[in-house]
């Protein structure tokens, strides 16, 4: 017998078109307490989306050297390269089974806070330590990642031995909302605050009082607000990111040459980025339904703004296709929009400024060496930060980017590790 989407697609495209709202997976709503969670896309939407991958339109390209590294977008032979991968070589199905048997997946919808009264779906992974003694993390990622952004270190940081300097921990990994099976928000108003609130919920209802926070990029900014909204459930926050302003007065002495060369290095990479770097952020923030809607009907198209950003802050990680597309996939099976759309309730000028907290905190910095000029983006001069932060520990590397967890993992693991052993041993 025909399965259904069969007999849609003998019918032609029209009637699988997926309709809005709909999330094109299952997700078990309503549940209060944490329910086994399995990945389990709608096979029609799968096969919708190898029919636009096919179709997808390459753009004209300069025929000179000026969009040398990246600077416009990708490439055409790179995009051209990447449709013909994921027409012929890409297999949802097989990266689905990889993500459900590697972790162990869970939903819930807990409520939100008083400033977002409505329920927050969500998506997570959960897994525990062999050792009972471990320290349980929250991990939380950013744009454009999901929770695979730990895909890495998840089986790493549970198989310690538990010794000093070799603690073991208890992960608990969500898709931010909007992102990866997190369904997104149906209203506005769930900001960096409110997903902290409903994050330090998740943590109790997992039965953790007190927990470790581990952060990057957008994740940092709802971590930075937990520190203040929950900061005695908090152990300390560990984050591989730290965006960090100059003041007017770091500016003027800047201006006449006063500032250290860790904080000239900074000033100029930091001016680098923002005027050559940073329109995506600028577009998600101001125009998120506009350019979502375009990018919901394009994979191709969508990957490639993924990719541009991801080429020019990962330090030259060497992507595979499979990579590209499912961690595109991740965030196109729902709709790009949500993703998106995050960036408006996060960068608004009062969810940026989080009050100073008192929890220990440590800072990896890397240094992103394969776009000119951006070097130092991620070194934000360790006096700025602590500012802003009860800065305990700082780490350096000279290579990994923004995503160090993928990159680096190993040192990355190392510097997880020995920031908290030092801070439950009372050394930081
Ligand atoms: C969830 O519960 C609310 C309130 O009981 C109900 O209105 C809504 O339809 C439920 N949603 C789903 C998807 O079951
Ligand atoms: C799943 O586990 C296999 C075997 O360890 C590994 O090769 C693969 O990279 C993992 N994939 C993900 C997405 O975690
Ligand atoms: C940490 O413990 C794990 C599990 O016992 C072991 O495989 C690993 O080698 C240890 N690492 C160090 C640095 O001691
Ligand atoms: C900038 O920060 C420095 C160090 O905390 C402080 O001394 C200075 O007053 C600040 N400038 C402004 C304009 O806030
Ligand atoms: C800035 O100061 C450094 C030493 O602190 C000096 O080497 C450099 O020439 C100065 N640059 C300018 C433009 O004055």
């Amino acid at each position: 017998m025909m399965k259904l989407h069969q007999i849609l697609l003998a019918g032609g495209i029209g009637p699988l078109l997926a309709t809005a709202n709909n999330l094109n997976f299952d997700f078990p709503y309503n549940s209060s307490s944490p329910v086994p969670f399995t990945i389990s896309v709608d096979e029609a939407f799968i096969e919708e989306t190898q029919s636009k991958v096919k179709l997808y339109r390459l753009s004209p390209d300069l025929k000179d050297d000026s969009n040398y590294q990246w600077n416009e977008g990708p490439p055409q032979k790179d995009m051209a390269w990447l449709k013909d991968e994921w027409t012929n070589n890409f297999d949802w199905t097989e990266v689905q089974e990889e993500i459900n048997s590697n972790f162990s997946h869970y939903a819930i919808t807990l409520q939100g806070p008083s400033d977002f009264n409505h329920p927050v779906p969500l998506h997570f992974v959960h897994e525990h330590s062999t050792n009972p003694e471990a320290v349980p993390l929250l991990l939380l990622h950013g744009w454009p990642s999901t929770h695979l952004e730990w895909y890495k270190i998840i089986e790493p940081l549970l198989s310690g031995s538990g010794a000093p300097d070799n603690i073991s921990f208890h992960l608990v990994i969500p898709d931010l909302p909007g992102y990866g099976f997190s369904p997104a928000p149906e209203y506005s108003g769930l900001g960096p605050a409110q997903m902290g609130f409903v994050f330090d919920a998740l943590m109790k209802t997992l039965g953790y009082e007190k927990y470790g926070l581990v952060s990057t990029d957008l994740g940092w900014v709802v971590a930075s607000w937990m520190a203040n909204i929950v900061p005695d459930n908090i152990i300390a926050h560990f984050s591989d990111f730290f965006l960090m302003s100059p003041n007017s007065t770091d500016l003027e002495r800047f201006s006449k040459n006063e500032t250290t060369q860790e904080e000239s290095d900074y000033i100029q990479a930091i001016g680098v980025w923002s005027t050559t770097r940073f329109s995506y952020s600028t577009v998600h923030q101001q125009a998120p339904l506009a350019i979502g809607q375009a990018m919901a009907d394009s994979p191709v198209g969508f990957a490639g703004w993924v990719w541009h950003l991801k080429y020019a802050v990962s330090d030259g990680y060497d992507y595979t296709a499979k990579d590209l597309i499912r961690d595109t996939m991740m965030l196109w099976i729902q709709g790009p929009w949500g993703g998106l759309r995050s960036y408006k309730e996060f960068f608004k000028p009062s969810a940026f400024n989080f009050p100073m907290s008192q929890v220990p905190t440590g800072v990896s910095q890397w240094a992103a060496n394969n776009i000119d000029g951006l070097h130092s983006v991620n070194f934000a001069p360790r006096d700025w930060m602590a500012r802003l932060v009860n800065l305990v520990k700082v780490f350096q590397h000279e290579a990994g980017g923004h995503f160090p967890a993928i990159n680096a993992p190993d040192l990355w693991v190392q510097d997880v590790r020995q920031f908290f052993n030092g801070i439950i041993t009372g050394a930081l």
